[in-house]
């Protein structure tokens, strides 16, 4: 089966001339469908800038990402932008709700964004929240909600489109345990789908045993891959 995200030497650099930081170093490696893959590492090693370049949002310097078998570093920028929402679902550690939109209407957006009207848009997301757990809550404002409860609601919101790539940037690190344990059940269940990938950025250990697979990265390199056995000892989960 083709590759979910394969990506041959990235590099990026931030900065003008004069004062250019490389903070990725050319970085290979192919994320797999049916899986949750977590990329960890310490805070500044690079992971949000990779997370960024691998589902489009940001342009790498150097190096090439195909997703689903389509080079998105060669897309202009319009197309790329119908790509991202069409086929990505984005969870980040800020929920990012709007305010005066309910819990269902939240979740309808990336539909809403395709041409879908709010009504059915949240009708469709409503039978999502309803295998979260959140179908009592699907008609509440975010305010009138928990920080896992509106995680939920985020997750439902990524998924409601049925993209093939699932990018989460620190999902849990708000969160206390149990809500954190909830969300990662709930991701779990969502990478087992043979046409999904799943890729989770963190560095809460509470949470690596989630994972199908583990990418250590340091200082903008690959450290360690679980699936290669090259994975730094401390990071082993049993
Ligand atoms: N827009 C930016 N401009 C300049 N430097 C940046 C920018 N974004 C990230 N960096 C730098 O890149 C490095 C990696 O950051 P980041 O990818 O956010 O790391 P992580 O997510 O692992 O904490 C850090 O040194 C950070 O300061
Ligand atoms: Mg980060």
């Amino acid at each position: 089966m083709a590759h979910a995200v394969q990506s041959h030497g990235i590099e990026m650099e931030f900065g003008s001339n004069g004062t250019r930081t490389k903070v990725l170093h050319g970085i290979d490696f192919t994320l797999d469908m049916g899986r949750l893959t977590m990329l960890v590492g310490p805070s500044g090693c690079g992971k949000t800038t990779l997370l960024s370049i691998l589902s489009g949002t940001l342009r790498p310097t150097g190096g090439d990402v195909d997703v689903m078998g389509r080079r998105i570093t060669a897309m202009a920028d319009a197309e790329k932008v119908r790509f991202r929402r069409d086929r990505i679902g984005f969870i980040f550690q800020q929920y990012n709700l709007l305010p005066a939109l309910t819990a269902a209407e939240n979740a309808a957006m990336p539909l809403v964004a395709g041409g879908m009207s709010l009504g059915d848009g949240a009708g469709r997301a409503r039978a999502v929240l309803e295998t979260l757990g959140m179908g009592a809550h699907a008609d509440k404002l975010p305010r009138q909600l928990s920080g896992g409860q509106q995680q939920r609601v985020a997750i439902a919101r990524a998924i409601v489109h049925a993209p093939a790539l699932i990018v989460c940037d620190e999902p849990t690190a708000a969160l206390d345990a149990q809500s954190g344990r909830q969300v990662m059940d709930i991701l779990k269940q969502v990478s087992a789908d043979p046409g999904r990938a799943v890729l989770v950025v963190s560095h809460d250990n509470r949470i690596y045993h989630y994972a199908d697979r583990i990418i250590a990265m340091e200082d903008g390199r690959i450290a360690g891959d679980s699936a290669d056995d090259t994975l730094p000892e401390e990071l082993h989960v049993h």
